[in-house]
C-alpha cells in the first residue's frame, strides 16, 4: 500500500554517517531538522525517535498532566489518546465527519460546550491522511479559551491547512516518519512550532533533561531519551528534498482514483482538498462488507487494509470510560467500512487504473 522511496543516495548518506562513527544526535539530526524547516517554513524543529514519542513530548512541554482533560477525535491511530494516557491525562473523544474523516470546528465547539468539555486543557487534532483539518478558526476558538492546541501531523507533511503547514497555528505539530508514511526513517518523527522556548524544552526532555549550566551538563528535568539516531536522520534528509514532486503526482493519482470510482453508488469517496496531501486514500464501503472486498481485493494481488480505528471501539477506551459502538457513530462506521487502496510514488498511472478496476469488480460481486 505504501513503498518507502529510499534511493541510493539516501542509503550512501546513511553509510557514510554509520561509518563516521557518530550515531547518536550529531549533525545529521540538526540537518534533518533544518531541512523541515526550509520544506515547511515552520522555524523549530526536535526530530525524535518516533511520531508517539513527539506526542508525548509535546504534552509533557505544554504542561499537560494528571487530571487534565484532552480533547481527541475517534478516528485516528490509537498512540493519538495513548499518549495523553501516558501523561496520566483523560481523552475526551469527538466524532469525525464522514467525508474527510477529520474533526470540524463545529464538532470541537460543541464538544467544549458540552458538560464534560468545560475543562477541557487540550485539543489534538488529527490531520488525518493528510486531510487539512480548519485548524486556523479551531486554535483561535482555543485560545480566547485558554486550551492548547497540538496538531497530530504524523500523516501530514506537507499537508496545508488554513494557509500553512502543521505548526503554524498550533502550538505544536508532531510528525511521524514511519514507513508508511510520506518519507520515513524506519521509526522517527519530528516536532514542529512556532514557540522556540517550547521546542528548546522538547529537545531537553528528548535528550534526559540535559542541558548546560555554568559551563557544565547539568539534568534540569525528569527527562526521556527519545532521540533520533544520526544515521536514521541521515537516511530522511534527501527524501523532504523530493517529496514536494511526490506531492504533485499523488494529487494527479487521487484525480485518476475518483474519476475511476465516482459513478459507483456503492463507493463513497473522501472530500478532496487543495492542502491535502493524500498520505492514503480510504473509500467508504456499503456496511458490512468491507472484510470480503478485502479479501478479494488481496486474490488479485492488491494489498488493502482498513484506514484507522474508532478509538470508541477499542477495549482499552470502552473499558476506560465507558464509550462504544454507538458514542462516535461516524468514526465506528469509517473503521468498519472503509477502505485503503495502493498509493505511493512508486505507481504509474495505470497500477491506479489496475487497482481501481479490481475494485469495481469486487464491489459489484458484493453489491451488484
Ligand atoms: C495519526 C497518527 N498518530 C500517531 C501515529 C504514531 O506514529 P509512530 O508510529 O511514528 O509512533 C500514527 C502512526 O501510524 C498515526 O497515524
Amino acid at each position: 500500500m505504501a513503498v518507502p522511496d529510499i534511493r541510493d543516495d539516501d542509503i550512501a548518506r546513511m553509510v557514510e554517517v554509520v561509518r563516521s562513527g557518530q550515531l547518536v544526535q550529531g549533525k545529521a539530526v540538526e540537518e534533518f531538522e533544518a531541512a523541515l524547516v526550509a520544506f515547511s517554513g515552520i522555524p523549530h524543529c526536535a526530530a525524535v525517535s518516533s511520531g508517539t514519542s513527539a506526542l508525548h513530548l509535546a504534552l509533557l512541554a505544554l504542561g499537560i498532566g494528571p487530571g487534565d482533560k484532552v480533547l481527541v477525535p475517534a478516528f485516528t491511530y490509537p498512540a493519538t489518546a495513548n499518549a495523553v494516557e501516558l501523561v496520566g491525562a483523560k481523552v475526551l473523544l469527538c466524532d469525525v465527519d464522514p467525508q474527510s474523516y477529520v474533526v470540524t470546528p463545529q464538532a470541537v465547539e460543541k464538544a467544549l460546550s458540552s458538560p464534560e468539555g468545560q475543562d477541557i486543557k487540550a485539543i489534538m487534532l488529527v490531520h488525518e491522511f493528510g486531510f487539512p483539518v480548519e485548524v486556523k478558526s479551531i486554535a483561535e476558538l482555543a485560545a480566547s479559551r485558554g486550551i492548547k492546541v497540538i496538531e497530530d501531523a504524523a500523516c501530514a507533511l506537507g499537508t496545508i491547512a488554513d494557509g500553512f503547514h502543521p505548526g503554524y497555528y498550533s502550538d505544536m505539530a508532531c510528525f511521524s516518519f514511519h514507513p508508511r508514511k510520506a518519507i520515513t526513517t524506519g521509526e522517527g518523527g519530528a516536532m514542529m512550532s512556532r514557540n522556540a522556548e517550547l521546542v528548546t524544552l522538547s529537545k531537553r526532555l528528548r535528550n534526559h533533561g540535559t542541558q548546560p549550566v555554568n559551563g557544565r551538563m547539568d539534568f534540569t528535568e525528569a527527562g526521556l531519551n527519545y532521540r533520533l539516531t544520526n544515521f536514521q536522520a541521515a537516511l530522511g534528509i534527501n527524501q523532504i528534498a523530493r517529496f514536494g514532486q511526490e506531492l504533485a503526482v499523488r494529487k494527479e493519482m487521487v484525480e485518476v482514483y475518483c474519476a475511476l470510482l465516482q459513478d459507483h453508488a456503492s463507493i463513497g469517496l473522501p472530500r478532496r482538498s487543495d492542502g491535502h496531501s493524500w498520505q492514503s486514500f480510504m473509500v467508504v464501503l456499503p456496511d458490512g462488507v468491507r472484510e470480503r472486498i478485502k479479501q478479494l481485493m488481496i486474490e488479485q494481488g492488491v494489498e488493502v487494509n482498513l484506514g484507522a480505528h474508532a478509538l470508541n471501539c477499542l477495549s482499552y477506551f470502552e473499558a476506560t470510560y465507558g464509550v462504544g459502538a454507538a458514542t462516535c457513530p461516524v468514526s465506528t462506521a469509517l473503521y468498519h467500512d472503509g477502505l485503503v487502496l495502493p498509493l505511493h510514488g512508486r505507481m504509474s498511472m495505470r497500477d491506479i487504473e489496475d487497482v481501481a478496476g479490481k475494485l469495481l469488480r469486487s464491489v459489484s460481486e458484493c453489491c451488484g
